[in-house]
């Protein structure tokens, strides 16, 4: 069969407007200006982020994020959620005390350790997030507590990022200091994957704890060394109760 002619706008379409699909906008020209590597000098996050996260543009809600950065940059990641996001209350996390100095209007900071899962759960309570990205140590134990212990808190509709995941490659033979686990996060992350993408049937054993994981996950995204998971409206029923131990 012979293929119909494309219409007169598509031929000109160049295969540089479709990348446009993701452009660098407003969320990246923000990171550029406040300095935080994920801008697109460096890990060029935002232009991946802005797509997914628009639709909390105009939103009043809170953002946490794990990993606050380096003193002499003044938390330039949470300036940057906070300028683009002119509802939204932004919470930053990390381990180092001095973090506690940037606290501003519109962004709060809380001192402790990102891999203790009581310490997250308090301030998940306090703040009650639905976006959710952890730039913290990238330890693949850290990584792993972190998504097992947010997630399942998360609202329908809320998003949990892990960036940086390129550290799961990082091999222990090799003395990384990311791998402080058996299984790194990406190992663990491909099984909750696969497990989505099959529906949780003939997919991998997953615990259940993992398989209840699955269950509330709505839909997951890929770009360079990042990842996002969306929250499904409802946990799907059929899916649970399956998994081992
Ligand atoms: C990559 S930097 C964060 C960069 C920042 N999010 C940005 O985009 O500009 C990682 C931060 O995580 C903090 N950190 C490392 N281990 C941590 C832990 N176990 N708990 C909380 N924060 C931790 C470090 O002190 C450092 O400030």
């Amino acid at each position: 069969m012979q293929a119909a002619p494309l219409p007169a706008a598509a031929e000109e379409s160049h295969p540089a407007e479709v990348a446009e699909l993701l452009p660098r906008g407003e969320l990246d020209q923000l990171a550029i200006e406040a300095e935080t590597d994920k801008s697109s000098k460096r890990h060029d996050y935002m232009r991946f982020y802005e797509h997914l996260l628009t639709p909390y543009k105009e939103k009043s809600f809170s953002m946490l994020e794990l990993g606050v950065g380096l003193p002499s940059r003044r938390a330039p990641s949470l300036r940057t959620w906070k300028a683009f996001f002119p509802k939204a209350r932004i919470v930053g996390v990390d381990i180092k005390g001095i973090s506690k100095t940037f606290e501003e209007d519109r962004i709060h900071i809380e001192i402790g350790d990102a891999s203790k899962p009581k310490f997250l759960k308090r301030v998940f309570r306090s703040y009650q997030p639905s976006v959710i990205l952890d730039d913290a140590s990238h330890f693949w134990s850290h990584q792993i507590i972190g998504f097992q212990t947010l997630f399942p808190m998360l609202p329908p509709g809320g998003v949990y990022i892990v960036e940086d995941v390129h550290t799961s490659f990082l091999a222990q033979e090799e003395g990384s200091q990311y791998a402080d686990h058996e299984e790194s996060f990406w190992s663990y992350f491909s099984r909750l994957q696969a497990a989505l993408v099959c529906s949780q049937r003939h997919g991998p054993e997953l615990s259940k704890q993992e398989n209840r994981l699955v269950s509330w996950i709505d839909s997951i995204s890929i770009s360079r060394r990042t990842v996002a998971v969306v929250k499904r409206q409802k946990i799907r029923r059929r899916e649970v109760g399956r998994g081992e131990g």
